[in-house]
């Protein structure tokens, strides 16, 4: 069953009942300011910081699900005997609609919905070039006869620490402090900006005002939630200027609307930062002028279509960097929209805002950004090149890494720390990718602080030594990796032994000193190390590539023997050189984490061991609805491997299907050459497909969510967590790179697809190194291989295509067979 259906020429989702599943969100913003908006409306902005610069306060864990948002309120009073009042995205009155229909677009979405011959539109986005949300809200009067409306705005303001502003009332109920100016067209959110702070929010409509509310005590009425405010319900708000307790803008304008009649508003909610000398026009008067600017560069429709506009641009221009046509839409949707779509939303958020992601937790991850880029660095390599360089500088001397980091601050976070064995080798990925989309070596002689202290700088380069020299150097007694807190799962805690509720599994016991080995980290090792040693050869140091590859070349052993369970890849030795993921166990018997990487890594293709692993995966774990991540699950608490083994079965990371590494084995299938088999996997937690079942799915349809509950779960099949995972990147680089083959290397594209024998022809344009390239692949029924390709009319051999300073196009005709 459908909640809706896809617009693929608009490039939106378009939701046709406000009832969905779970809340179905959208992303606005893409620089600094950002807000999460439902398919009611619901959500919070914030200012670069989820955490730290809170404009807007959201309520979790609340009933309803999606409750505060940024909502208006339409009360009809046309009828005197029959008023009503509604909201455009149908919560928080939950008025039944006459019609509702939310798009979710690329940076923006719209609602639009009447009842009783009343329509309203509301448009809502975050401009390019402006830290604001605007809304442009344009009601019209369908009715025979004139209308009497009044329109209602509602925000809540957060106190700014979204933390603290959900903990400490006993202070913050006495510091809210707001300044109201043109009869309330204006509302100044000041909270704390006489002491600590440099910035105030604004919200601001380009209208006269029939009146305001600040207070939200006044403008709910003391016993009401936002479903039903007294002041809507009197028709009348009451001019309060908040003092303390809980600071909100609300204006009201009421309407007289005459038959047919259409009037727009044009709504801000806007964040203001004044220099610290210039913070002030009076004493307590806070310095408007940017806010006046910010004002007038949007009161007026036009501008706002501008504006739009803009951002409408973009987008296009930056999905122009990879874009396809072939016979697949759901292909051609996912990978010229959605999927790039979801890998801008991760790369700026990391895991730190989403409805499942508080925003107030974990900030940046370091394995998790590092990824992020896998999927982003084709769109705007310049923004990539300086999150490479923001994750560095959380690194430590020894190549082990902060696990997590805070946006504003760029600090390490210090509550969670390191000890997380896999992160340094992400550090590798995410540069090599960077530098083969890019060519830019400079990049790696970049000068680059360790734990954000300058003065024990190294070039990135040598940080990427450490990274390698980390793992080299951190092996146990099989001559794998040692693990430490956890390697890419989180929850396989092989050192921690947490026996109390409230011990984290990650952070509890030591992560120096136990022996627990990762199988994993061994494939990354070989992957990374592989590229890393390419990164030393372009610097010209083939010293050091040499060195590299004999280390990898013995950890490759290590894996082959040691890391060898049979029929697959082991996952892991424990802290008592117990196999973890082997027929030995009694639950958990394999897991999909090496089985991935490791063949992807080439481990075991010349031995065969690869083809027999990826039979293990096909035949143990897989389901209708993707990979799960380990079987048989477990079904009790195993103190010696943590987490994991704390999910009811089915649940994350016990036996749950973790998107994020089906991929891995959809890539390995295609490093096989089975073109099948890679797309089977590839369609089974694609959103496009997913779409079909959205009632059992339950999360939105255009985007990956991290897990979907395993076999042995209750509610198989059902999603969670959307938006904010790794899988986006992921599935980018498996259908982009791998299936349709299209693949950046040092020197130029290679072009190898394995895709499915009924795929089809298909074409595809890749921007490159400011090259375009216009590749046309003919598929003859082939899985994979390439038997001729020819580059602007002539043969060359091999597949890569050589990349030529200064040629601008290149006409690219593959001929797979
Ligand atoms: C969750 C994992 C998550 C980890 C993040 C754990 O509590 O179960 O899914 O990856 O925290 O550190
Ligand atoms: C989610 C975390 O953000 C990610 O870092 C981790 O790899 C997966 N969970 C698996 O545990």
């Amino acid at each position: 069953m459908k909640y809706g259906f896809f617009d693929d020429a608009a490039c939106e989702y378009v939701i046709t009942t406000p009832k969905t599943p779970l809340p179905w969100i959208n992303y606005l913003g893409n620089k600094e300011f950002f807000s999460l908006i439902s398919n009611t409306c619901g959500g919070y902005t914030f200012y670069k910081d989820a955490k730290l610069l809170r404009l807007t306060r959201y309520r979790y864990n609340n009933v309803p699900y999606d409750n505060n948002g940024k909502y208006f309120y339409i009360k009809d009073t046309t009828d005197s005997a029959n008023e009503t009042i509604w909201n455009p995205g149908w919560q928080p009155v939950k008025t039944a609609l006459d019609k509702y229909e939310c798009r979710h677009g690329l940076g923006y979405s719209t609602f639009t919905s009447s009842k009783n011959d009343v329509e309203a539109k509301v448009l809502t986005f975050v401009p390019m070039n402006d830290n604001c949300e605007i809304s442009k809200v344009t009601i019209t009067n369908n009715k025979a006869t004139s209308a009497k409306l009044s329109l209602f705005s509602y925000v809540e303001w957060c106190l700014w620490n979204a933390d603290d502003d959900m903990k400490n009332f006993q202070r913050n109920l006495s510091t809210g402090e707001v300044e109201v100016t043109d009869g309330g067209s204006t509302i100044y959110h000041k909270t704390e900006y006489r002491e600590r702070r440099n910035h105030y929010a604004i919200y601001s409509v380009n209208s006269k005002v029939d009146g305001f509310d600040t207070s939200r005590d006044a403008f709910l009425g003391a016993y009401n939630g936002p479903d039903s405010p007294d002041a809507v319900a009197v028709g009348k708000c009451t001019n309060s200027v908040a003092s303390g307790w809980s600071p909100i803008a609300s204006q009201q304008i009421n309407l007289e609307l005459a038959a047919g009649e259409s009037k727009t508003f044009i709504f801000i909610l806007g964040y203001i930062e004044n220099p610290e000398d210039d913070k002030w026009e009076a004493p307590s008067v806070v310095n408007k002028k940017p806010a006046l600017k910010m004002i007038s560069s949007y009161n007026n429709e036009a501008a706002v279509d501008a504006a739009l506009a803009e951002l409408k641009a973009y987008w296009k221009e930056l999905l122009s960097n990879y874009h396809i046509s072939s016979s697949n839409e759901k292909v051609d949707r996912m990978v010229n929209i959605w999927n790039q779509y979801q890998c801008m939303v991760t790369f700026n958020m990391s895991r730190s805002a989403s409805y499942y992601e508080s925003g107030i937790g974990r900030g940046m991850g370091f394995r998790d950004s590092c990824q992020d880029l896998l999927g982003f660095v084709h769109l705007i390599p310049d923004r990539a090149r300086q999150r490479i360089i923001d994750i560095a500088s959380t690194q430590f001397q020894d190549g082990s890494a902060y696990h997590q980091y805070q946006p504003l601050t760029k600090k390490g976070n210090s509550d969670i720390g390191s000890g997380f064995n896999d992160d340094p080798l992400w550090l590798i990925a995410g540069t090599s990718a960077y530098v083969r989309e890019t060519g830019d070596l400079s990049i790696l002689k970049e000068m680059v602080p360790f734990d954000n202290d300058m003065s024990v700088a190294k070039t990135l380069m040598g940080h990427l030594k450490c990274s390698f020299d980390f793992t080299a150097t951190h092996k146990g007694p099989h001559g794998l990796p040692l693990i430490g807190r956890a390697d890419w799962n989180d929850c396989l805690n092989l050192n921690c032994f947490s026996e109390h509720p409230g011990e984290s599994f990650q952070t509890f016991g030591p992560s120096e000193g136990p022996v627990a080995e990762s199988v994993f980290i061994a494939g990354m090792f070989v992957k990374y190390g592989e590229e890393y040693a390419q990164l030393a050869e372009l610097l010209g140091d083939t010293a050091e590539a040499e060195r590299a590859r004999a280390e990898v070349k013995k950890v490759y052993e290590a894996t082959t023997t040691a890391g060898w369970d049979g029929e697959w890849f082991v996952r892991a030795y424990d802290a008592n050189s117990n196999k973890v993921g082997s027929k030995e166990c009694e639950e958990g018997q394999i897991y999909i984490e090496p089985q991935g990487f490791c063949v992807l890594a080439g481990i075991g293709v010349e031995e065969g061991l690869a083809e027999k692993a990826l039979k293990s995966v096909e035949e143990k774990l897989d389901t209708k609805y993707g990979i799960m991540i380990l079987q048989p699950a477990y079904t009790k608490y195993h103190l010696e491997l943590g987490e994991v083994s704390s999910y009811p079965p089915g649940y994350k990371e016990n036996a749950g299907i973790f998107c994020h590494n089906n991929p891995w084995v959809s890539i390995a299938e295609t490093v096989l050459g089975h073109g099948n088999r890679a797309f089977d996997i590839y369609k089974k937690t694609c959103p496009a497909y997913v779409e079909e079942f959205s009632e059992i799915h339950a999360t939105e349809p255009y985007v990956y969510s991290q897990m979907v509950a395993g076999r042995d779960a209750k509610f198989h099949g059902q999603g969670k967590n959307s938006w904010l995972t790794g899988t986006a990147a992921w599935t980018f680089v498996n259908i982009s790179q791998y299936i349709l083959g299209v693949y950046p290397t040092h020197n130029g594209l290679s072009i190898n697809p394995c895709v499915p024998e009924d795929f089809g022809d298909f074409t595809l344009t890749r921007k490159y190194r400011g090259a375009t390239y216009n590749i046309s692949v003919k598929q003859n029924g082939a899985q994979k291989g390439i038997k001729k390709l020819t580059v602007n009319g002539k043969e060359i051999s091999g597949n890569i295509i050589p990349y030529e300073e200064g040629v601008k196009e290149y006409t690219v005709v593959a001929e797979m067979g």
